[in-house]
């Protein structure tokens, strides 16, 4: 039986009850996160907050999320998960209940704060070896997808299509541009040089692309953010994908052809090499300063 969060409580899931006038349900009305946790440890937990916090500045939707920091780990604590190699916990907060009006409610209301924890699975490392295959789907998100709304039908339209498709993950093309995947941000690398879309409006600034874009950095690896053409994509050395449950993953075929030798290049293993590494030393920082 899992334990939930909602607006101040702890309770069974079976008890939680959202009111069918929430503006999340009406409206899509809401923002979320997905922070994950190493046996028992948030990574970047801060920087999770910070994304939710300019969302909600964003949406003019006034929360205390300092205070959500002890929710997600109490969440990780009460479900068993201090010991899951791979865990997360999912927040999600909109503004909350009232007749419904496309004007925000005139007397204002609590916004609804709703967030679970659960437990997520790496590919195996043969599978990750194998890498993955992705096609090209049209991007039909709305031009503020910098703000990690609730709203992803055509996130979840342009993913299905890639499973009906045969495929492991979508690459969402604007005006010629291969801007990010359905639930991950996007990565080329060409003559030694690793690309990645720049944050504007027409990508979710990921919390797993700042990290690599660091790693990448202090490891003297070349990096450049700008835009990757589709047409680029076939001179392309390696593609892959970064996002919080995908880690680094290998992109080693697109719309049914292969990316340089089809199979998972040098600079993606190096950077997968180094995320790993840098929650080694999350862990470790953590135990220190626990013991
Ligand atoms: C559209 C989109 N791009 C990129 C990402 C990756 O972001 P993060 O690394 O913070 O998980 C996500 C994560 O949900 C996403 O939905």
């Amino acid at each position: 039986m899992s334990t939930v969060y909602l607006n101040g409580s702890y309770l069974p899931r079976e008890d939680a009850h959202i009111s069918p006038d929430d503006r999340g349900f009406l409206l899509g009305d809401g923002v979320y996160e997905v922070t994950p946790f190493y046996d028992g440890v948030p990574f970047c937990l801060d920087r999770h907050l910070d994304r939710l916090r300019r969302g909600l500045e964003w949406m003019r939707i006034e929360l205390d999320v300092g205070a959500l920091d002890e929710v997600h780990r109490r969440l990780i604590a009460e479900n068993g998960l201090s010991d899951a190699p791979t865990a997360l916990v999912y927040l999600q907060v909109t503004r909350g209940a009232a007749p419904r009006t496309h004007y925000f409610p005139p007397e204002p209301v609590p916004p609804t704060v709703y967030a679970y924890a659960k437990a997520w699975n790496r590919p195996a490392p043969e599978r990750w070896e194998r890498g993955f295959t992705a096609v090209t789907v049209p991007d039909r998100r709305w031009s503020r997808v910098d703000i990690k709304t609730i709203c992803l039908l055509p996130n979840a339209m342009a993913f299905q299509e890639a499973l009906d498709r045969g495929a492991d993950d979508a690459l969402l093309v604007r005006d010629g541009v291969a801007i990010e995947g359905a639930h991950m941000n996007f990565w080329g690398v060409f003559d030694g040089v690793a690309v990645t879309h720049p944050c504007t409006n027409h990508i979710l600034p990921g919390i797993t692309r700042g990290v690599v874009l660091e790693l990448a950095r202090e490891a003297s690896i070349p990096c450049r953010e700008r835009p990757i053409q589709v047409e680029e994509l076939r001179s392309a050395d390696e593609l892959f994908f970064t996002g919080t449950t995908g880690e680094v993953r290998p992109c080693v075929e697109v719309d049914g052809v292969k990316v340089g030798d089809g199979r998972v290049g040098p600079v993606t293993r190096r950077l997968a090499e180094l995320f790993r590494a840098r929650i080694e030393a999350v862990k470790a920082e953590a135990a220190a300063l626990s013991s």
